[in-house]
């Protein structure tokens, strides 16, 4: 498979925000084929491990189409979605109020929100220390962060299998339903994601602690959970 060279951290923003643009029509429909409709099952996880009571505000950081936003709502908790973009924003179908903005500079004030979700975006994100240092400022002390993000399985036959799959069949379901750059750069993203101890690292720097970590999907995701101090 055709490689491209992955944009430069200062070109990185602007390439993630005209990418999303162009596959957001197709965006639910190459999402649920690609993780074989499991992907709802684990954000309806990480929903269920934020542990909040109902009416409690819960902000979807890099929100896209809106899976979080709708399943944040189904469990009475009140959502508030935020994108970088607006073509993800359009084709957003949650009916939750929604904000065009970056993670690096989240436009909401201090201790807005008692919890936090955030899917399948850290690799798309720059400066991921400024981003957790801005996840903290708005939470409210013991707050709740759940994040949902793509990881390599650890047994070495299904990372084989994973590998043919992730990085060949992907871009080519990808490529033939929806725009072939943008799932070429896919699994190329995987190696902006830092290792799981320097995330944590990164986080607890930011203020977060109690971490969780699970591996989904036999390994091809994981589910990090923290709280705010
Ligand atoms: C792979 S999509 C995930 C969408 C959604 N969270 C989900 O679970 O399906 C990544 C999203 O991150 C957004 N994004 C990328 N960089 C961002 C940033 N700096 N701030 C806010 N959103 C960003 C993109 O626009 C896109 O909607």
């Amino acid at each position: 498979m055709k490689q491209d060279p992955l944009p430069s951290i200062a070109e990185k923003q602007t390439f993630v925000q005209g990418m999303f643009d162009r596959i957001s029509p197709r965006y639910d429909v190459v999402n649920r084929l690609m993780t074989f409709g499991l992907d709802q099952g684990w954000r309806r996880e990480v929903v269920r491990r934020l542990g909040l009571a109902p009416s409690q505000r819960v902000l979807d950081v890099a929100c896209g189409t809106g899976d979080f936003l709708k399943l944040l709502r189904s469990s009475a908790l009140e959502p508030t979605g935020v994108d970088l973009s607006f073509g993800m924003l359009k084709h957003n179908h949650s009916e939750t109020s929604l904000v065009q903005g970056s993670a690096l500079n989240l436009p909401f004030r201090d201790s807005s929100f008692s919890g936090i979700t955030c899917g399948f975006a850290v690799r798309n994100f720059t400066e991921l220390n400024v981003v957790f240092s801005e996840f903290a400022r708005v939470l409210t002390s013991g707050g709740r962060v759940g994040i949902l993000e793509v990881a390599t399985p650890a047994n070495p036959i299904i990372r084989a299998g994973h590998s043919v799959y992730f990085n060949h069949l992907v871009p080519l379901i990808g490529g033939l339903i929806s725009d072939q750059t943008a799932y070429r750069y896919l699994p190329q993203s995987v190696e902006y994601l830092p290792p799981y101890e320097e995330l944590q690292t990164m986080m607890a720097n930011s203020g977060f602690y109690g971490f969780e970590r699970t591996s989904v999907g036999l390994g091809a995701a994981q589910i990090i959970m923290a709280t705010r101090s």
